[in-house]
């Protein structure tokens, strides 16, 4: 780390130190950061995103000890899944220990936690010492940002922003509930499904448990302001769609189809199997063709095993539920 960054990271700590906010990269996208026992603090990570403040937020640590601070009780799971996947994009709920502020759990007696492995969060975590609540870094409503220049619409918001190029995983966390009877998935990330029950057995998921296992469930989600259709259909049904189009429009496609239609109108959503490339892309390829006044955005569905559900998960928030079936 270089002796500019670092005086740049130590500023940054003694900001959040003192009550102030701070953007930081994670792995998964970029957190916007308060001290987790300052109700002052965590307000203005409300305000600079236009929350809503029934929404809870994470608590990132940097080492083990600060869990069972903020902790009531951490389940042998939860300690499973701690030794496969922190640091990391895993978040997990526990019983939150009472002195954990009702802005942080939006009034549950539940609080999330995560430790994540970019190596910048960890090195501001520790300067700080303290865990740090951190939404992601955007305002609520819009994708997540991914890349540097998605954080200029919260500039003159937060009191500082450290960059840190592309966030890898691109997605935010996976979230699982430990603190009931059974694990619930409360939302698709990094960390998939199948893993979890590899490791846990079942895992119940949020659809099955109605709306409000998660506040954060019931809010609009990733939404492009240009209309996000989502497009079902074969290979060839989307192929001949495309063909006959004549729209103000743009088809994110996977990349055999990209090859075959023979268009401009038509951006790659992923090279043939590789679903990480769709969850890092995701969001910047959004809110780059957001810019681009289309008046529709197609999108085709890529299957939901593994890494697949958690992109399928955004894409079908981000399209608030719009389909055209061919
Ligand atoms: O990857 C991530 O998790 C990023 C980076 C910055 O770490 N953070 C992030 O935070 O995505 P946010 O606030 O955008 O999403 C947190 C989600 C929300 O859907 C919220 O409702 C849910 O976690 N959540 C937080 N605390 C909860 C709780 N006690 N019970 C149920 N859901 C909770
Ligand atoms: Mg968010």
């Amino acid at each position: 780390m270089s002796q500019i960054f670092r005086k740049e990271l130590n500023k940054a700590a003694a900001i959040l130190k003192e009550g102030g906010t701070v953007i930081f990269p994670t792995e998964t996208v970029y957190g916007l950061g308060a001290r987790f026992d300052d109700d002052e603090a965590l307000g203005k990570i409300f305000l600079a995103k236009g929350r809503p403040r029934d929404n809870p937020l994470i608590l990132h640590i940097y080492k083990r000890d600060q869990l069972d601070e903020i902790t009531e009780f951490v389940p042998p799971e939860a300690e499973v899944l701690i030794d496969k996947y922190w640091p990391g994009p895993l978040t997990m709920i526990f019983k939150k220990k009472s002195h954990i502020s009702d802005i942080v759990s939006g009034g549950l007696d539940t609080v999330a936690v995560r430790m994540p492995s970019h190596p910048v969060a960890l090195e501001l975590l520790s300067l700080v010492d303290l865990p740090l609540a951190a939404p992601s870094a955007n305002i609520s409503g819009r994708p997540s940002p991914t890349s540097e220049d998605h954080l200029k619409e919260m500039e003159g918001r937060v009191d500082a922003i450290v960059l840190g190029g592309d966030c890898q995983v691109g997605l935010e966390s996976t979230v699982i509930d430990l603190s009931r009877a059974r694990p619930i998935l409360l939302r698709p990330g990094r960390v998939s499904l199948e893993e979890l029950e590899e490791l846990l057995g079942p895992v119940d998921l949020y659809e099955n448990k109605g709306e409000f296992a998660s506040p954060g469930l019931k809010y609009k989600h990733y939404a492009p302001k240009t209309p996000l259709v989502l497009l079902e259909g074969s290979d060839e049904e989307i192929l001949d769609f495309i063909k006959q189009n004549a729209e103000n429009c743009v088809f994110i496609v996977k990349e055999s189809i990209l090859r075959a239609c023979e268009t401009q109108k038509c951006e790659l959503f992923y090279p043939e199997g590789d679903l990480n490339y769709a969850a890092k892309e995701y969001f910047r390829l959004i809110r780059r063709l957001d810019s681009h006044n289309y008046d529709i955005i197609y999108i085709t569905a890529l299957p939901t095993e593994g890494l697949g559900r958690a992109i399928m998960d955004r894409v079908v928030r981000s399209s608030g539920g719009r389909t055209r079936r061919l």
